[in-house]
């Protein structure tokens, strides 16, 4: 079933996927001396690209794993986390590498021996969860993306690797205003978003005086059918999760339940938001783009209330209820983000357009296209379970 959700994003990235390995194929070789005096001769040797993925076991990371090694080989990505994947597929399907991003000797260690000519960056400790740590959130904000900015400035004896590594909605506060882009101010009011906007500076940074090829994006909170790592959105994905398992039990003819599902977040909390198969689709579409203007770009698939969410659901699930228990702190976070964002220059310099712009068809998507995971699938009991 996962696999129906896979060969969509891929035949809808196959194009893109094109773009980027066609952009790809001219890197310096690292190595050996003999290539890399030809790669001096010739200006460029010809090679695949090669992907080093921090934070890799997490929401996204398995996704993006699982779709750079179907588009690239199995041997183009290595994998690597903290903790070992839930997802057996992920070390069935290709390397795997236990790395923490604080390690600076072992990022560029793993990246030499890998021979990365791409580090995508997502190891990260979300809004809430860094809230709870604040200390570990910016030793592995902060430190984690100078070791991978180093690592990718320093490539032995090539050119600098590419960094692809996100940035969050998180990077506003409240005085932002209520639609956020590009030109709004930055003051975010968690250490997450503090994070973020250390890390959109240093990747500038090491653009401007080292030449690394740094790429990010400003991600609104990512829906999938898998559950969060710990952020404000995760709220969204509890829900769909306690749908699809309603919509599962009901199709085996069990009783469902009655107990009804309990949100987070107010019912009238307006966040912007965009789907997976998106953030997929466009993220890999950038990445490929010749470089973009700005190293950074606010993007937006669409805004909802979990109300409005709850209400899209209940076209299928008529009898789906729900509970409203705001946690504090989420919901203080929540509060100082804005309820949509402005990405006119995301759709104008590489044409950012996500396909899911209302709740309906998000709910249409993951309720009837989109299957969880096999660690989606470990954790639903762990995410409808409150
Ligand atoms: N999911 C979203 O809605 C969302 C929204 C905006 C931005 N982002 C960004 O996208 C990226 C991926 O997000 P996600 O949702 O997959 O997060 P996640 O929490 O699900 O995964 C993060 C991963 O980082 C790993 N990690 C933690 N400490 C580490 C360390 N010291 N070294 C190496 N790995 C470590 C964790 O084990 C985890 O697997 C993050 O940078 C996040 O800030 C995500």
């Amino acid at each position: 079933m996962m696999m129906m959700f896979r060969n969509h994003v891929q035949a809808t990235s196959s194009t893109v996927l094109a773009m980027m390995m066609t952009r790809s194929l001219r890197y310096s070789s690292s190595s050996s001396s003999a290539s890399a005096a030809s790669a001096a001769a010739s200006g460029a040797v010809e090679r695949m690209p090669k992907f080093l993925v921090t934070g890799s076991t997490g929401q996204l990371g398995v996704q993006l794993v699982s779709l750079l090694r179907s588009t690239f080989g199995a041997a183009s990505t290595l994998a690597t986390d903290v903790r070992l994947p839930t997802d057996q597929n992920m070390l069935n399907e290709g390397p795997y590498a236990f790395l923490d991003v604080t390690n600076g000797d072992a990022v560029r260690r793993l990246a030499d021996q890998h021979e990365a000519t791409h580090i995508v960056h997502l190891a990260s400790l979300l809004s809430a969860v860094g809230e709870a740590n604040p200390e570990l959130a910016l030793r592995i904000g902060n430190e984690g993306t100078k070791n991978v900015l180093e690592a990718a400035r320093d490539c032995e004896g090539g050119s600098p690797r590419t960094v692809y590594a996100p940035s969050s909605i998180a990077v506003f506060g409240p005085s932002a205003g209520k639609v956020a882009g590009d030109k709004s101010h930055l003051m975010p009011s968690t250490v997450y978003g503090i994070t973020k906007v250390h890390l959109e500076l240093l990747g500038a940074y090491y653009r401007k005086k080292y030449g690394v090829d740094f790429r990010s994006l400003r991600y609104p909170g990512v829906v999938s059918a898998t559950p969060g790592g710990g952020g404000t959105t995760d709220w969204s994905m509890d829900m769909l999760m306690y749908a699809r398992q309603m919509l599962s039990d009901k199709a085996a003819g069990k009783t469902t339940t009655a107990i009804p599902f309990e949100c987070f977040l107010k019912k009238d909390t307006f966040l912007p938001y965009v789907s997976m198969d998106d953030t997929l689709n466009e993220t890999v579409k950038f990445m490929s783009a010749s470089q973009p203007p700005q190293c950074t770009y606010s993007v937006t698939g669409l805004s909802f209330t979990p109300e409005q969410l709850h209400e899209s659901i209940r076209r299928h699930i008529p009898e789906f209820e729900v509970t409203y228990n705001p946690c504090a702190v989420r919901q203080k976070i929540a509060d100082s983000w804005p309820d949509s964002c402005e990405d006119s220059a995301a759709r104008r310099d590489w044409s950012w357009n996500p396909a899911v712009s209302t709740a309906d068809a998000l709910v249409d998507q993951i309720l009837f296209h989109e299957d969880a995971d096999d660690a989606g699938e470990q954790n639903l009991q762990k995410a409808t379970i409150k």
